[in-house]
């Protein structure tokens, strides 16, 4: 082990800056620190490298650890599209294998390999995310639409009489659980207790570790019951496709599935939410049906990715990158809110990106993110749906006020308070919406007065149904519905 290999640059890490020099309270080798005080801004300190360094900047992660951070837009693309280059498995992270990584540092979760998709290469790879894929490719979007409004109905009829709420607690953290429940086969597993735990786990709080096993035992008993009995979702087609997966490889994948879907899309669904509610642009687009909700989305995905990196590519061999020299066994962070601000390819950050998909946030070559249509659906038709029970909503505190986490791998909001006239609940099946539907005519009555009395004794009725949540659309006589009105139905999924 020399000085050198655990400097990426080549300078002697153990040379502190001479007194006055603007690298003070920075790491040895006067390189900055993505962790501690120093980092409490990380979007000022990516800009910061970007000045002094270029597209490719030498950082310091918890415990001094040595990384390089990817800034620039090309720079990501070219390390994520060059397999032969880079890879994903830590193993050959030089730090990792010299010793300087102990067990308890913070990243662990996201350094320790694991036989899963993510981490894997080549062959192995493919098998793994192809049965991933497989599986998704059997997924009924329709269903998937139908699922994401009746989940907005349920969570909003918790609040609407309210006229208050919080968006992340009580929305965004639920909504993508819920339907990835449905997605992959446990809809009765979803609860309060099992978003919880997701959130907890994922906050690594001395919690976290019991928390994961609640997660972990759902997804064992679901493998067990589909390996016994395949049905029509997600787990049994992952089972059942021709790569022969294990239990043991299932439970990962489903838990690599479940994890990554539910963190990336709350925080997409948080960040879509404030946008609309807050940006002037887009209520006033939205109202004059310039820019639709999709396309909102698709401007949060460029200006606050719900991961901003990800932990990381390493070094095949020695080569070049950004005019950085990287030697083989450095670990590279795919940096993902700095590559979408390149000032090389988004020269000014007010234009809006309509039509112009190519931002970071779904990664990119081989490990590209498989779910990415899934979460833009949750997303769109998550907020879409809320905006049609809650048109009035609006945020119930200053924007400076909101609160913002941040780590290395994600800045999300801790919270969306809201305000709105309150609102009466509504029957979960029914197309969310924000005025009760007038009673429809059926075709007998065209012409005659819209309320006849009744002209005929009643009918003996059945006895009363059990207590329902109370609602305002009560159920409408069918109507034959116009090639339009199918097919808008097909679109949405309801
Ligand atoms: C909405 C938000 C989402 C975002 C922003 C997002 C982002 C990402 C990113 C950045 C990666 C890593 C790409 C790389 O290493 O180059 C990834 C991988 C992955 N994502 Fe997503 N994701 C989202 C939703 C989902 C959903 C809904 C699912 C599943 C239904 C999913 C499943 C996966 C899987 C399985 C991988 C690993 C793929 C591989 O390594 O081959 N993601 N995602």
């Amino acid at each position: 082990m020399t000085p050198e290999s655990h400097s990426l640059t080549g300078a002697d890490p153990s040379l502190a800056p001479p007194p006055g020099c603007p690298a003070h309270g920075r790491g040895p080798g006067g390189l900055h620190r993505l962790y501690g005080p120093e980092a409490e801004d990380l979007g000022s300190v990516y800009e910061q490298l970007r000045e002094e360094h270029g597209p490719v900047a030498p950082v310091l992660l918890h415990d001094d650890v040595p990384m390089w951070v990817v800034l620039g837009h090309t720079e990501n693309l070219h390390m994520v599209r060059t397999p032969s280059q880079f890879c994903r498995d830590s193993r050959i992270w030089t730090p990792l294998q010299e010793g300087m990584v102990k067990p308890d540092h913070p990243l662990m979760p996201h350094i320790a390999w694991q036989p899963i998709a993510s981490h894997a290469e080549g062959d192995e790879h493919l098998r793994l995310r192809g049965a991933v894929t497989g599986a998704m490719s059997t997924i009924d979007h329709r269903g998937v639409r139908r699922h994401i409004n009746r989940h907005t109905q349920r969570l909003v009829n918790r609040f609407c009489e309210e006229g208050t709420a919080d968006l992340v607690s009580e929305f965004a953290e639920h909504l993508p659980m819920a339907v990835m429940c449905e997605i992959l086969g446990m809809p009765d597993e979803y609860s309060d207790r099992l978003v919880l735990a997701a959130r907890d786990a994922l906050k690594g709080t001395e919690t976290a570790i019991a928390s994961h096993g609640y997660v972990m035992d759902a997804l064992s008993r679901l493998t067990a019951r589909r390996r016994a009995r395949p049905e029509e979702d997600f787990t049994s087609h992952l089972i059942t496709h021709p790569a022969r997966l294990t239990d043991d490889e299932v439970r990962e994948h489903l838990r690599l599935v479940l994890f990554a879907a539910y963190e990336a899309t709350v925080n997409l669904l948080s960040n879509a939410l404030r946008m609309v509610i807050t940006d002037p642009r887009f209520r006033a687009q939205l109202s004059g049906g310039q820019m639709t909700v999709p396309e909102a989305v698709e401007q949060s995905l460029w200006d606050e990715p719900p991961f901003s990196s990800v932990f990381a590519y390493f070094a095949k061999q020695d080569t070049e990158l950004g005019g950085q020299r990287i030697r083989k066994g450095d670990g590279l962070l795919l940096g993902i809110a700095p590559g979408n601000i390149d000032p090389r390819v988004r020269p000014d950050l007010a234009a809006n990106m309509q039509g112009n998909r190519s931002h970071l946030a779904f990664g990119g070559g081989p490990h590209e993110c498989p779910g990415q249509d899934i979460g833009r659906a949750i997303a769109d038709t998550g907020v879409d749906a809320l905006l049609m029970r809650l048109p009035d909503v609006e945020l119930d505190c200053d924007e400076e006020e909101l609160n913002w986490a941040e780590s290395i791998s994600s800045r999300h909001l801790v919270e969306l308070p809201v305000r709105f006239a309150p609102k009466p609940q509504q029957d979960v099946m029914a197309k969310p919406g924000h005025a009760a539907v007038p009673q429809q005519r059926s075709t007998w009555q065209v012409g005659t007065h819209p309320d006849p009395a009744p002209v005929t004794a009643p009918e003996p009725q059945p006895a009363p149904a059990p207590p329902q949540a109370p609602t305002v659309q009560t159920p409408q006589p069918a109507r034959p519905m116009g090639a339009w009105r199918r097919f808008v139905r097909w679109w949405r999924g309801y």
